[in-house]
């Protein structure tokens, strides 16, 4: 094969059209192209290209760029602007084959603009929303010179205690798998290779979600069927998207940890699923092998890694380290290094930089002159995302909506919160350009009424746990209380109630709280914020709860207390204008939960597609020895799928349009769906099908498919969803995907509990 010259490729700065020129055959190849450039490389440029690392504010840049000449670095994240990047990719246009780095960062929700948390994105229930939240992410990030992100984040949870959870879209498999190819993309847009696209590198392969009792990095210990069948879709659908990439998971699965794992990276991904992208580990993960303790140095988890089909390594220096001596001592063959560095090259390649090193980069007169312009925001595209992920869970006597005309006591430590509004994982979004509660009701209410904003309490009382939160943040306390004494805090908010016609509590977690290593043992909101409740609910004011957190909390009390509640997560930089749009009804609330709300943390887990057992919990006829805590009420607070309206809907005339299905065959479930009430609003009509008898338990349903409907008021619409075979299989103890025939539930409903049910038969 013809040799390369990649110094005359990329000379000039190369665009496609100088490129195209010089060598058209060889770019256009993929494949001989990647080769091509392997075969001039030496062990240490090969090398070079798997090392991920981060940049810190602290690192000396010369030095950094001094090794990127000198063919030691691949790509670097947390470097973030076009004047960053720019002298590390001249840097490597002056090594020896020039191969251009990539720059990457985690964009969750959001690059400048913060879209809300993840776990809010799915509360909308609303592919497109969440597509153009996906899409902005990708044109802003790329803008800022970013070529990968390490997203989307699809870990199954079910486990509240857990602090990524919201991160995730929450505890079902069909939607997160949904929302999982959506992000996909989104994010790379018709081709990763577009100059406003990023690649996509799906997270964390596998199971995070799953840690044991919630606790981050925990072993995770699971059945194959439940892999299968719950655990692994949303990867599977993010890299039957096209995922370019895929980070590997922390956490160890069945005894072995991901990053070792070659079932997990090969046999599955690789073989199974056809995966030909590139894959990264997580932070320091392949040294954590030996933490792990499945290698006894930092030789053997390089081995490790690296055997298992790690191409990867972020930020840590073993690959470097080890491989060569691994490699002279035959324990390693060249070609666990070359399959490596092929996928990186062939990452970069799809992301068109071989193509052009400066893609997403530009020219320097082209930077924008403010990083932090106004102008290089999506403000009402967040607004209107954001509006649509709020799930409203009780509105007792329809106290919401708000009148614009009323005097308001806005209280509570997260009514003035911009750091916590943008919720964690916030990429590059500025808490300054957030627009609080306090603001967004103002902005609203404009001069008809009257907000009267009072603290009320601080996040907590506990001061180990506002240092731990503390701690987690590199660069300024988060957390920052009010000196106040928690008496003089609360006295100040009931004395604003007592002046007004209603209160508004913004209560919960801080964003912290909802995050990476922040697991719970409780999920009740802090107990200085629940002295603020009891003490506002004993002024008889009206009480309207506006819930910020970042995964189900254990509300069962403030149900009871409070006359509405809306559950608005963190919801991004527009978030106080969207909360207040749902508050003063300028936005009818069409949000459902994506994840069980349980009535205690003892209950976990609640997710509502548990298997069948033997003896139930039968509600209504409760009794012994049946499946149940006795102390307290069975069944969640509120259920997945769950959430209101100011308008109401009906659900009548349930029908299947036969009662047996062919395996060939389509089956038509129809149902119509009213709006009663007097406004215009949407809601999700949700499909949940029940395998009443398998060859194995199978739950107790699950959801199979929704729609997102837009009623006027008095509106009717009879809905349709059509059910084939495929919506029928699942994994069997022989890990055979089929369908069984037998009978079938059908259940439609606008939650997973209240719903309709018919039943059919697969011939
Ligand atoms: C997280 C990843 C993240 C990485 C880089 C790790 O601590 O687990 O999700 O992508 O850091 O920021």
């Amino acid at each position: 094969m013809k040799k390369l010259c990649l110094l005359g490729l990329v000379a000039t700065l190369a665009s496609q059209s100088v490129v195209a020129e010089t060598k058209p055959a060889a770019l256009k190849d993929k494949d001989a192209f990647v080769s091509d450039l392997l075969g001039q490389m030496t062990l240490d440029e090969k090398i070079g290209q798997l090392r991920l690392i981060s940049i810190g504010p602290e690192m000396p840049r010369e030095m950094i760029r001094k090794e990127i000449a000198a063919g030691r670095i691949g790509g670097t994240f947390n470097s973030i602007t076009r004047p960053e990047n720019r002298p590390m990719q001249d840097a490597a246009m002056r090594s020896r084959l020039k191969i251009p780095m990539f720059f990457a960062y985690d964009v969750i929700h959001g690059h400048r603009t913060i879209f809300p948390i993840s776990l809010a994105l799915a509360s909308s229930w609303d592919m497109d929303a969440i597509s153009r939240s996906g899409r902005i992410a990708a044109k802003e990030a790329a803008a800022d010179s970013l070529d990968i992100t390490f997203a989307p984040m699809v870990d199954i949870s079910r486990d509240a205690r857990w602090g990524r959870t919201s991160e995730g879209f929450g505890e079902d498999t069909y939607l997160v798998s949904r929302i999982s190819e959506v992000m996909v993309k989104a994010f790379q847009g018709p081709s990763p290779a577009q100059a406003d696209s990023i690649m996509a590198s799906v997270k964390h392969f596998a199971l995070y979600g799953a840690v044991e009792g919630g606790r981050d990095y925990n072993v995770v210990d699971m059945s194959p069927v439940k892999m299968y069948q719950d655990y692994l879709p949303p990867y599977h659908a993010a890299i039957k998207a096209g995922a370019g990439g895929v980070m590997v998971a922390l956490n160890s699965i069945n005894g072995v940890p991901a990053t070792a794992n070659t079932w997990l990276m090969n046999d599955l991904l690789r073989k199974e699923w056809g995966f030909k992208g590139l894959t990264v580990s997580d932070h320091g993960a392949i040294f954590e092998l030996i933490k792990h303790g499945v290698a006894k140095d930092g030789r053997e988890a390089a081995k490790l890694a690296i055997k298992a089909g790690i191409d990867m390594s972020m930020n840590d220096q073993l690959y470097g380290k080890e491989l060569p001596g691994l490699l002279k001592s035959g324990e390693i063959e060249q070609s666990d290094i070359d399959n490596a560095v092929r996928e990186v090259l062939g990452a970069k390649y799809d992301m068109g930089l071989f193509a052009d090193p400066y893609l997403r980069i530009g020219k320097a007169e082209d930077d924008p002159a403010d990083t932090y312009a106004e102008s290089r925001l999506h403000r009402s595209e967040a607004r209107d995302i954001a509006r649509r992920s709020l799930v409203l869970l009780k509105n007792h006597n329809d106290t919401l909506p708000l009148k614009k005309s009323a005097t308001i006591a806005l209280v509570g430590p997260l009514a003035k919160a911009p750091i916590d509004m943008m919720g964690s994982w916030a990429a590059a979004g500025k808490p300054a350009q957030s627009v609080t509660l306090l603001d967004g009701m103002n902005a609203v209410i404009g001069e008809k009424g009257q907000v009267i904003y009072a603290r009320g309490a601080n996040i907590t009382s506990d001061k180990a746990v506002v240092d731990y939160l503390n701690f987690l943040n590199f660069d300024a306390p988060e957390v920052v209380d009010d000196p106040r004494s928690a008496q003089v805090l609360i006295d100040e908010a009931v004395k604003a109630a007592k002046s007004a016609d209603v209160v508004v509590a913004a209560v919960g977690e801080s964003r912290g709280m909802s995050h990476e290593s922040s697991s719970r043992t409780d999920l009740n909101i802090p107990q200085s914020q629940r002295d603020l409740i009891k003490a506002l609910k004993a002024t008889g004011k009206p009480l309207v709860l506006v819930l910020m957190n970042g995964r189900p909390l254990s509300i069962l009390e403030e149900h009871q207390q409070a006359d509405a509640i809306l559950e608005t997560w963190f919801a991004g930089t527009e978030g106080g204008n969207a909360i207040a749009d749902v508050l003063f009804g300028d936005y009818n609330p069409s949000g459902k939960l994506p994840i069980t709300f349980p009535r205690s943390v003892g209950q976990i887990p609640t997710y509502y597609n548990h298997l069948t057992i033997g003896r139930p919990f039968t509600p209504g006829k409760p009794g012994n020895y049946t499946s149940q805590y006795f102390d307290d009420t069975t069944g969640p607070l509120y259920p997945f799928g769950y959430g209101l309206s100011y308008t109401r809907f009906s659900l009548s005339d349930m029908a299947l349009s036969s009662t047996t299905l062919n395996k060939t065959g389509k089956l038509d479930a129809s149902v119509t769906l009213k709006n009663t009430g007097k406004l215009d609003g949407e809601t999700v009509v949700q499909l949940y099908i029940q395998d009443v008898a398998g060859s194995m338990i199978r739950p107790i349903k699950e959801l199979k498919n929704f729609q997102k409907i837009l009623l006027k008021a008095g509106e009717s619409k009879v809905v349709h969803f059509s059910i084939t075979e495929d919506d029928l299989k699942f994994y069997n103890t022989q890990l055979k995907f089929a369908a069984e025939p037998g009978q079938f539930n059908v259940q439609i409903g606008l939650d997973s509990q209240d719903v309709q049910q018919q039943s059919f038969e697969l011939l």
